[in-house]
């Protein structure tokens, strides 16, 4: 039987319900769906709707529903549409005709939208503290490196050298914006539907703000309609998680490029690489590259969200149903995928003489040549065009830089090329070099512990 058989004469047809079904991915929601029927009843309670021992009924009926998909003893039946058909039928008859009182002055509108909300908001916490885990492996693997440099590329050109620090850090501080944008997020969603109804708010004596706080959100909705149509909650989290996901896509990309043996910075641990069926040889960064490939569907799963939503009219219309799948889905993956490349560069070898080499080549100094005969009073686009003219010269006469430059520009200057010289000049806050990196090291230390605490709080 359906929840609205009152007015119908037949039906559902197989059709219909095998297209419209949704209980196979939300019984995710169930219990949020269970979290959510306690504070309404209790709120029923409140305005007189619902008796002690009514109340009582219900609530237990509630636990032992619980405890019953808890222990994988709940049977689902054949008409149970979404989760929330199946609770309330399971509480009827569990609780007889106070169980039937459950859905009094709610709708599935206002309660769909509730349980999502609050499952919204616990994963958020989930992925923060995933976020927060591989900023910490980031930071560890940052504070082993001390001094240990490598080229700093633009255009995957060879450009400057930098500390790994510095490299590793850029990463952290990628994460640390995620981590900002999902509290900033979560504390948007943190608004309660419940009492909205279908559309409309109620005749009865409902209790929306009572409700809202028994629920521990922060608010209740002011407006019935929008309580009900929001699904700007789905969109923004999907879009959080899409530009989290593009981040560990491009360190991804990194970390495949460094394993390589082009490059030969990274050496993988055998529990985190894969090998070839074919090739015996093989050792394959797969992690990296399911970061890099999974993001794909989560920016997907943004834009299929933001198209259902594009053309919906005011208020609640089944289209809403699809926000789920694209939320769970990108919420696993990005959890999933933090947790695997924290794993990934936890247990991997950073190969610095390997980086040491590629970065100690003498043209990577050029800069320092120009800076230096600015600090003599050239103007810099003069400077440039000396440096870059003997760069030009030893490339044509097969020369090294370092005679080239100290023949013409004397003893001072060719110091300069000098291995693991340049890193070193880095000096300006937020730099590469290894002074403003130990107060970087600092700043990001107190951002990790002020995140931490945001985060458990
Ligand atoms: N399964 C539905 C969803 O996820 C629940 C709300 C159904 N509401 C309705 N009026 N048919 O959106």
């Amino acid at each position: 039987m359906t929840l609205w058989s009152g007015r119908f004469e037949g039906g559902p047809s197989e059709e219909l319900l095998q297209y419209t079904v949704s209980l196979p991915f939300d019984r995710r929601l169930a219990t949020e769906d269970l979290l959510g029927s306690r504070a309404h009843v209790r709120g029923l309670h409140r305005g007189g709707l619902l008796s002690d021992a009514e109340l009582d009924v219900v609530l237990r009926a509630l636990d032992r529903v619980e405890s019953e998909l808890a222990g994988g003893t709940f049977s689902f039946a054949p008409g149970d549409e979404d989760v929330h058909t199946a609770v309330e039928r399971r509480v009827t008859e569990l609780a007889g005709p106070a169980g039937a009182k459950l859905h009094t002055g709610r709708s599935r509108n206002d309660q769909v939208a509730t349980d999502l909300r609050l499952w919204c908001k616990s994963a958020i916490d989930a992925i923060a503290g995933d976020v927060l885990s591989l900023q910490e492996v980031l930071h560890q693997e940052a504070t082993a490196a001390g001094e240990a440099y490598l080229p700093g590329y633009t255009h995957l050109q060879r450009a400057q050298p930098v500390l790994l620090a510095h490299h590793l850090l850029a990463h952290g501080w990628a994460l640390g914006r995620d981590l900002d944008r999902l509290v900033d997020c979560r504390r948007r969603l943190d608004v309660s539907p419940l009492g909205a109804g279908a559309l409309a708010g109620s005749s009865l004596p409902l209790d929306p703000d009572g409700v809202a706080a028994d629920l521990g959100f922060a608010s209740r909705f002011e407006n019935s309609l929008d309580a009900v149509s929001d699904r700007d909650f789905v969109a923004e989290s999907l879009f959080v998680l899409s530009l989290l996901a593009v981040h560990l896509s491009r360190l991804g990309e990194e970390l495949v490029l460094w394993s390589s043996e082009e490059f030969g910075f990274l050496a993988l641990d055998d529990a985190h690489s894969t090998g070839s069926s074919m090739l015996p040889q093989k050792k394959n960064p797969d992690i990296a590259e399911l970061a890099r490939g999974k993001a794909g569907r989560v920016i997907g799963g943004l834009v299929a969200v933001l198209t259902t939503l594009k053309g919906l009219p005011l208020a609640y219309n089944r289209d809403l149903q699809e926000d789920k799948e694209p939320l769970f889905d990108a919420v696993d993956q990005v959890r999933l995928g933090l947790r695997a490349l924290a794993g990934m560069i936890a247990s991997s070898t950073f190969k610095l003489d390997r980086m040491r080499a590629a970065a100690d080549v003498p043209a990577m100094a050029a800069v320092d040549l120009a800076e230096l005969l600015v600090a003599k009073g050239m103007p810099f686009r003069e400077a440039h065009g000396v440096v870059g003219a003997l760069v030009r010269r030893a490339i044509d006469g097969n020369e090294d830089l370092a005679s080239v430059v100290s023949a013409e520009l004397g003893a001072e200057a060719a110091a300069l090329l000098a291995p693991g010289i340049a890193v070193t000049r880095r000096t300006t806050p937020g730099g590469a070099g290894p002074k403003p990196v130990a107060d970087q090291l600092a700043r990001f230390e107190a951002k990790l512990a002020v995140d931490r605490a945001r985060v458990l709080s």
